[in-house]
């Protein structure tokens, strides 16, 4: 390789051996999970899915990793002994992967606590509310909520995830419309399309950023 070779190649992360691998979480439709492959197919997010964790077993989830020839595990909690081991299941899938960030895309078990001490400001989890707004419960119970509520918006959020439900530090958010003749259907689609936009840039961001917290804020440099 000449000089402006190995500079090009060096430039361009995607030929990188060291580009991070993320372990995603998923229950369900898995459209959020799909974002991200899009994302880094067009290179917009410098990173490899090593791993999809469902706790459904019939999640149509799965079938997106497949199609992206991603090793996916079934983890289903109840089939555990207790949430902790259910955990500790998550974590060896997690690092026998190599995953250096968790992502929750539509995940529905809360996580046992031994998963978040496994790996502390490296979980994230992408909600369909503005939170602190509507916090708890999964979609569509937070739109439905926003819009009984008559917010004229809400949007998402991605934050970290801490022992307390929706609570962790707020990493990104983005606002979306709530119309007058809304039903909880379409707010959540206009949500959901914001999402699979936010959810790939805040991941990219977290990846290669110092992550510093002053409080509750996060600050990413
Ligand atoms: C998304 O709207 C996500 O924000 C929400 O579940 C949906 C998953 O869709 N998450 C929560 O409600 C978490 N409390 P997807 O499976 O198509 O990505």
């Amino acid at each position: 390789m000449n000089t402006a070779e190995s500079e090009a190649a060096s430039q361009d992360i995607t030929h990188n051996a060291d580009i991070p691998t993320i372990g995603v979480l998923v229950s369900g439709r898995g459209s959020n999970l799909e974002a991200i492959f899009d994302a880094i197919a067009r290179g917009a997010l410098h990173a490899r899915v090593g791993i999809v964790i469902s706790s459904n077993p019939n999640a149509p989830a799965l079938g997106i990793a497949a199609a992206h020839e991603v090793p996916a595990r079934v983890i289903v909690p109840k089939d555990y002994a207790s949430r902790a081991e259910a955990g500790m299941a998550i974590i060896a899938a997690l690092r026998a992967a190599g995953a250096v960030l968790v992502v929750l895309a539509g995940y529905k078990p809360i996580l046992d606590g031994c998963v978040v001490g496994a790996y502390p400001m490296r979980i994230i989890n992408i909600h369909p509310s503005l939170l602190p707004a509507f916090a708890g419960g999964m979609a569509p119970r937070p739109q439905a909520d926003a819009l009984a509520a008559g917010v004229k918006i809400s949007g998402c959020t991605v934050h970290f995830v801490t022992e307390a439900v929706d609570e962790g530090p707020i990493i990104a958010q983005a606002p979306v419309p709530v119309y007058d003749d809304d039903t909880v259907e379409r707010l959540s689609a206009r949500i959901l399309d914001v999402e699979h936009r936010l959810l790939p840039q805040a991941i990219e961001r977290i990846l290669y950023s110092t992550v510093r917290l002053e409080g509750r804020r996060v600050i990413l440099i």
